[in-house]
């Protein structure tokens, strides 16, 4: 950041001593031409199963949620949505569904990111979406723990193809492997695959890390510099690396954010919305996660741009990082340039400014504090704005004859908040000259882009929050907006509803659809028994009652007090009453059964037959049957496990399939 201190000491000398404004002026001119091309801001839906439970909202709610993401002009008006290339895993916040379980499946309807896709390009045609992996289905490894070159190219080419045969949607950008060491030989059989599909238009963006080993393989490998279109990092903390600006690419934050959505969460989004450009030279920056619709207890809670993670009540939160976000996008487009000589203001904060080469300019300022601007990550280094200070701009060649600019404002934290509002009148520029006051822990766009007053920007208050509602009940008959169950929150494996007509007593279940272990994201070791959440975290005496069939091999449970989700879900603790294909049952206290509490012969043939499992639980006390017949009741004692989900899940992956399944409190 600037030498504020030296700055600011001498400013305030000048205001109060001479009662002139600040010394510098800020020139913005597009003389010399203009600097780098902006490609936008963007949202991401995973990573995992971030936008599960928006899918199920009713509607006009479902629809206000993604005209607030998505609509033109009227709320976060997003550029580009990044979605993830279901894989099959646990992702962060649950797992998705991959378009080939198995190297002989295709299947283009699974999940929600389709509808997703679908939704924002309804109203936004200029939409840009981008693809990336987190996690493979285990074929994709040809054996291997890793992906294969090839198989992932080839499986990574039919999403894309599925894309637009099945929906219509072009795919503009493709990223390699989350987070994860990448393979150089797959990036260039990647390209080679794309355009052997007449998928030349499709950008690699690599790779989706750090800085520091894509920057050096592109400089040091001429074959894959043509290949790799945009350098995209992670969580860059506003700054890049010299070399990454040595290959020449455009440089994206192609994941940021991840950061409560609260006010001093808004602040952190717009400073760095600036400051990517204004320290590292980034051109896009994308929030994980574009909205977070999954349970508040997982991992990560409300790090989205807004909240809408209550489908049974409608209700949703449009929280203040669609504001921030509303001060770039509705005044630019990707497309549009970056002036070259933006940065920081002398009295803290930052600007930069975009044209459209056709005499529009936008220009945004910022002064976020530090103590209320912090971003989850990396460390803020320490750095001052002053509360108050004037700025005084040059407007430059075509700009020259700009006679006003419009003015919207916002102001998150503190007293006197502002979201998003238009401050009358419009700055008045004379000769190319203008000065405003920026205050701390402002965001302020001045733009030639007059948007029409009255556009309505809000809709009327969502309904009120609500708890998960009990008695709750799934037959799974359908019909549904998705191929998952309504409220379900997968965490290992895929739960699909499944039809089976020849079977009249359970013609529409749940199944369990995963057979093979996937190649996981998570780094912790990740369970092989595959879970799927639903309801309340915060449920303690609830009876959780399902019918289970465990087709061939394996097991199968229902849960009450599910603790945990995410990568860390093979941990997770609450009351597990399990059927196994060797006619046995068993209650255990964790999902990894190392801690079974008791364990019988349930005297039927388990396999191929359909049971139905009855877990109490209130207070200290537990109890199963099995069929309607008692299997154990018990009194646990002091136990860790206290409150949370309830859930069905498998032994491994294998099929499984439920049905009838209630929720209820226990009487
Ligand atoms: C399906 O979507 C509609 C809105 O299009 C909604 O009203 C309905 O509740 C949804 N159904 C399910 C099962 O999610
Ligand atoms: C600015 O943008 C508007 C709307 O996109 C357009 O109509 C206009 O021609 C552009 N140029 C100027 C100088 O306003
Ligand atoms: C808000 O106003 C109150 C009362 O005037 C003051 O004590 C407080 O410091 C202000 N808070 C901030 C964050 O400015
Ligand atoms: C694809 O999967 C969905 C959800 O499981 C299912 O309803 C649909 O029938 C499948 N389509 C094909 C062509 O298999
Ligand atoms: C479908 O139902 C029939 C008749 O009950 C049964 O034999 C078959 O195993 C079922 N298939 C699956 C996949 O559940
Ligand atoms: C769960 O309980 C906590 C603490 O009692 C409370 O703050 C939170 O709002 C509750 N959450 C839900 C979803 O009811
Ligand atoms: C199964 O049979 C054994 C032996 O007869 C008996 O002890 C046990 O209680 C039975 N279990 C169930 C669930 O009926």
């Amino acid at each position: 950041m600037a030498s504020c201190a030296k700055h600011c000491v001498a400013y305030l000398f000048l205001l109060g001593v001479l009662s002139v404004p600040a010394a510098s002026v800020y020139t913005l001119t597009d003389q010399g031409g203009l600097g780098s091309r902006f490609d936008g801001v963007g949202g991401l839906s995973g990573g995992g199963a971030t936008s599960r439970l928006l899918v199920s909202y009713p509607e006009p709610y479902r629809s206000q949620v993604l005209d607030y993401l998505f609509k033109p002009n009227f709320g976060a008006a997003l550029q580009i949505l990044k979605v993830e290339i279901g894989g099959d895993a646990q992702s962060t916040d649950g797992s998705e569904p991959s378009h080939m379980h198995s190297a002989d499946d295709q299947n283009y309807t699974r999940g929600y990111e389709w509808w997703l896709m679908r939704e924002a390009k309804k109203r936004n045609p200029g939409i840009k979406l981008y693809g990336l992996p987190w996690a493979f289905p285990g074929w994709v490894g040809g054996g291997e723990p890793y992906p294969d070159p090839e198989l992932t190219a080839e499986y990574v080419i039919n999403w894309i193809l599925g894309a637009k045969r099945v929906h219509g949607l072009t795919i503009d950008y493709v990223g390699i492997w989350n987070e994860k060491e990448y393979d150089v030989t797959y990036i260039k059989t990647l390209r080679k695959t794309l355009d052997d599909n007449d998928l030349g238009h499709v950008m690699i963006v690599a790779a989706d890390g750090d800085w520091l080993r894509i920057s050096e393989d592109v400089m040091a490998d001429p074959e894959l510099a043509k290949v790799v279109d945009t350098i995209g990092a992670h969580y860059p903390g506003t700054n890049s690396i010299p070399m990454a600006r040595q290959t020449g690419k455009p440089l994206w934050a192609s994941e940021d954010y991840s950061t409560f959505n609260d006010p001093k969460g808004a602040s952190c989004w717009a400073r760095i919305l600036n400051q990517n450009y204004v320290n590292g030279h980034m051109t896009s920056t994308i929030a994980w996660n574009l909205v977070a619709s999954y349970y508040d207890n997982l991992p990560y809670p409300r790090d989205g741009l807004m909240t809408a993670n209550q489908p049974w009540s409608g209700h949703y939160e449009v929280s203040d990082p669609i504001w921030a976000t509303a001060h770039t996008t509705h005044f630019t487009s990707p497309g549009w340039q970056y002036l070259n000589g933006v940065g920081h203001l002398d009295g803290g904060g930052s600007y930069v400014a975009l044209a459209d080469g056709k005499g529009n300019l936008t220009i945004v300022i910022e002064a976020m504090s530090h103590q209320y601007s912090k971003c989850v990550r990396p460390l803020l280094p320490p750095y001052s704005v002053a509360p108050t200070q004037i700025v005084n701009f040059r407007l430059g060649g075509a700009f020259e004859k700009i006679t006003h600019l419009y003015v919207w404002f916002s102001k998150f934290v503190g007293n006197s908040t502002a979201r998003f509002e238009r401050r009358d009148p419009p700055i008045k520029v004379t000769g190319g000259h203008f000065s405003v006051e920026v205050k701390e822990n402002c965001l302020y766009t001045l733009t030639t882009i007059q948007k029409v007053r009255n556009t309505p920007t809000n809709y009327p208050d969502s309904p009120a929050s609500a708890p998960f509602p009990l008695p709750y009940k799934d037959n799974f008959d359908g019909p549904a907006n998705s191929s998952e169950a309504r409220y379900f929150a997968d965490q290992t494996g895929v739960f699909e509803l499944f039809v089976n007509d020849s079977s009249p007593d359970h013609v529409g279940t749940m199944r369990q659809v995963v057979t093979e272990r996937p190649i996981f994201w998570c780094k912790k070791g990740p369970t092989d028994s595959p879970i799927s959440v639903v309801g309340d975290h915060n449920w303690t005496d609830v009876t959780v009652s399902c019918d289970v069939l465990v087709e061939r091999q394996g097991g199968a449970f229902v849960a009450a007090r599910v603790d945990r989700g995410g990568c860390v879900i093979k941990d997770a603790l609450g009351f597990f009453l399990w059927v196994f294909a060797d006619d046995t049952w068993a209650l255990s206290y964790d999902l990894a059964l190392k801690n079974i509490v008791k364990a019988g012969k349930l005297n039927a043939t388990v396999v191929g037959q359909w049971h139905r499992l009855d877990l109490y639980s209130k207070g200290d006390t537990v109890k199963g049957s099995a069929n309607g017949q008692v299997l154990f009741e018990l009194k646990t004692g002091p136990l860790p496990i206290k409150k949370g989900f309830a859930a069905i899940g498998s032994l491994d992956f294998k099929h499984v399939q439920f049905d009838n399944f209630v929720v209820d409190r226990t009487k």
